[in-house]
Parts: structure tokens; C-alpha cells; sequence
């Protein structure tokens, strides 16, 4: 990234309102048609702002920004514990990328790569190599884990709302030889 990029740092209680903005903005723009109409209009930003506190917060997990000059938050990414102990995944995963998010006019510059090698360092840090993520099968930005040494691991069916969702897991078996 060149010096006029996003920097990546660790996320601080402060950004949890930034946070909770480009969560409910991305998910307005990009999961249309995947998340209920009802789903999208009822996602309020104190909820999410307390889902990120938490987050920061947690003894067990972890959450990076990227901020640019002005300075506004333009992407997260957190991670932490594998959560969904019930889906059958090709290899074992500890550890789970829970969001991805770049603000819609801060992308394809490398701030997603650099927010999902940040988690990866930090679940490092930890000694955890192996991380996972679910996404919506059928989602148009799929193609984005491939290019990072992420590989399809697994899927499993979903409710959000009252809608049914497909889901699609992407793995990395050990992050220090196929991301960071
Ligand atoms: C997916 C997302 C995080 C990518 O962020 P980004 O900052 O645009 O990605 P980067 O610029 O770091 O791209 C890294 C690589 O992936 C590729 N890429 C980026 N977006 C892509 C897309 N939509 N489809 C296919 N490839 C993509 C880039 O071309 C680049 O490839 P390279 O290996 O040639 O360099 C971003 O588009 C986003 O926030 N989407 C909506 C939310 C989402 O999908 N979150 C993840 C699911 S939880």
C-alpha cells in the first residue's frame, strides 16, 4: 500500500460508532437480495455499535480499523473463536474472521487484504495459524478469498430473519505460509 492508503491499527472503543456506519452501510449496499429487506431497514447503529464494543473489547477477541488521513474509519475487520461448533468444515479451524468490511469508496486499493492479514497477525500473536470466515454463497465478492490463499471449506444453511441463507466457508489452514 502506498503512504496515502488506510492505515491498519487495532481497533479502540472510540471507533465503536465508525464501525457500527460502515457495517450497516455495507451491508445495505452489498447484501440486497441476500438479508431480508426487513433485515437491512431494522439494523440500528446502537445495536451494532454495542456488538463492536463488545468485540473490543472481549478478553478473546480482536478488531483492526482502517483509518484514512481525514481521519474516518473505512473498513474492520474482527476476529476471534470458531462459533459454529455444529458445521461440518474441511480441516479444523480455531479461530474465525466474524467481519470484513470496506467502505464502498475506499476498495480494491488493498484495505481488505491488509484487515484480514491484520486479524491473521494478531490470531498469530496468539499462536492460532488457522482461520476461517462464512460468507453468503452466490456473493459476487467470493472471489476476493482465493486471491488471499483462502480455500472453500465448508457450507452450511442459515436463518436470518425469517429467510433462509445459504452460507459458504473459506479457509486458511495455516495463515504464516498462505496469507501473512
Ligand atoms: C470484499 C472486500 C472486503 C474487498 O476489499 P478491497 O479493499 O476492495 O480488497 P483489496 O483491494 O484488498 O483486494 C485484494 C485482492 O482481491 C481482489 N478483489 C477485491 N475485491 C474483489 C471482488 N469483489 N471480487 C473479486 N476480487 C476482488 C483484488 O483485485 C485484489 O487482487 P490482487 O490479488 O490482484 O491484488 C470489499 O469489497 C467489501 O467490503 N465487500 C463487502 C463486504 C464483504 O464482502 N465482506 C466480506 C464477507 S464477510
Amino acid at each position: 500500500m502506498s503512504e496515502n492508503q488506510p492505515r491498519i491499527r487495532p481497533a479502540r472503543p472510540a471507533d465503536a460508532p465508525a464501525m457500527a456506519h460502515v457495517h450497516i452501510a455495507t451491508w445495505r449496499s452489498d447484501y440486497r437480495g441476500f438479508a431480508p429487506d426487513d433485515y437491512l431497514a431494522a439494523l440500528s447503529i446502537t445495536d451494532e455499535q454495542r456488538f463492536y464494543e463488545d468485540i473490543i473489547g472481549g478478553p478473546e477477541t480482536m478488531a483492526f480499523v482502517a483509518e484514512d488521513c481525514a481521519p474516518r474509519v473505512v473498513g474492520l475487520s474482527t476476529c476471534g473463536p470458531y462459533r459454529d461448533e455444529g458445521a461440518l468444515l474441511d480441516g479444523e479451524y480455531s479461530a474465525e474472521l466474524y467481519n470484513l468490511y470496506v467502505a464502498a469508496d475506499a476498495r480494491t486499493s488493498g484495505v481488505g487484504r491488509e484487515l484480514v492479514r491484520a486479524a491473521a497477525r494478531g490470531l498469530a500473536s496468539r499462536g492460532v495459524r488457522s482461520m476461517m470466515l462464512w460468507t453468503f454463497d452466490g456473493y459476487a465478492s467470493n472471489s476476493f478469498y482465493p486471491r488471499l490463499g483462502g480455500r472453500i471449506v465448508g457450507r452450511r444453511q442459515a436463518m436470518i430473519g425469517n429467510k433462509r441463507v445459504h452460507d459458504l466457508a473459506f479457509g486458511w489452514d495455516d495463515t504464516l505460509t498462505s496469507l501473512l
